[in-house]
């Protein structure tokens, strides 16, 4: 099946109180992983490349595995790019043919943010691919950070609206207290997601698609396999899964999870090698990493996205 363009999936989603992954992909064994589990689960999903992954696998790579996946399964798969830094990186893409771009301008000032997304924009509408943008600031809540300066990087209800009318956007992604990584807070933080802002904006975009970046949990279980074979990841906690599934109920249509799988991907690795010290076959580690990010990420589909059976 062709790739599918978000704006269904997110119409969809918003409707019926639920969200759509957006997983991000470096390889075949993890596009693999992505896809079978939201076949399985007769899930929509978006698979989204960062500058990173263009820079290690080259987007000519990710594109055609995308399409190959797309090719060996009927649900609705969108190929986005992640974080787009540059008009020039987002029509690159809309070029190569991904159908859904962000273009990220969020650190630049307010009127600056909103010339780029407004450009990004025009090229990728006439295009028939779809533009996500940012306002507001990701960041992990530190211990020396006061709740004036945490207020201020929380997304502003009263910007969205001048921001969403003027730029053309198809969806905003908003900080409302996720953080992108895999070491978000320290155990004993609380990091609750400031869903009255979220609801907020819902009320200033009636029926508009917001998208949370920095989404993962950090599953302790994941972690403490990791450490227990020869890894010294530190004790951190991400977004609790109860404050995602909050969010997907309400205005948020897509959610980024990226470090859960990662840590996934590397707890099956390092099992591998410590129960089986002899083995040097890529396919026999390769195959328990791809196995393990196919169970966290039919998990989050079933118990935190809610888009099982919405295909
Ligand atoms: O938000 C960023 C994603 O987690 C991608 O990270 O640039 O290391 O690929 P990356
Ligand atoms: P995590 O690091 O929390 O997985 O966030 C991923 C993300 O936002 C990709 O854009
Ligand atoms: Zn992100």
């Amino acid at each position: 099946m062709p790739l599918v363009t978000t704006k269904e999936m997110f119409k969809k989603a918003y409707e019926g109180g639920y969200a759509i992954g957006a997983f991000n992909v470096n390889n075949m064994e993890m596009i693999q992983a992505i896809v079978e589990a939201a076949n399985e689960c007769r899930s929509p999903v978006i698979l989204q490349v960062s500058a990173g992954a263009r820079k290690y696998a080259n987007p000519v790579y990710l594109r055609h595995l995308v399409l190959a996946a797309a090719e060996t399964t009927d649900i609705p798969i969108a190929m986005h790019l992640d974080h787009g830094a540059d008009f020039e990186i987002c029509k690159d893409c809309i070029d190569l043919g991904f159908n859904s771009v962000m273009i990220d301008a969020s650190s630049k000032p307010w009127e600056e943010n909103i010339a780029l997304t407004r450009k990004v924009v025009e090229y990728a509408h006439a295009h028939g691919v779809v533009v996500e943008a940012e306002l507001g600031k990701l960041a992990g809540i530190e211990d020396d950070v006061n709740v004036e300066a945490k207020d201020a990087m929380f997304t502003s209800p009263d910007e969205v609206e001048e921001f969403t009318a003027r730029t053309g956007i198809d969806s905003l992604a908003i900080a409302i207290g996720t953080s992108h990584g895999a070491y978000k807070f320290k155990p004993g933080q609380d990091p609750k997601l400031r869903i009255d802002i979220l609801e907020e904006i819902g009320r200033r975009l009636p029926g508009f698609p917001i998208v949370l970046h920095g989404a993962s949990s950090v599953p302790q279980d994941q972690v403490a396999i990791v450490n227990a074979f020869g890894g010294s990841m530190p004790n951190a906690i991400g977004i609790p899964e109860s404050e995602l599934r909050k969010a997907a109920a309400l205005a948020v249509c897509k959610i980024n999870i990226d470090s859960d799988l990662r840590v996934a991907f590397t707890a099956a690795i390092r099992k591998h090698f410590a129960e089986n010290p002899s083995h040097f076959d890529p396919r026999q580690y390769l195959g328990d990493a791809r196995a393990n990010m196919k169970a966290i990420v039919k998990h989050k589909i079933v118990d935190v996205l809610g888009s099982a059976n919405k295909a």
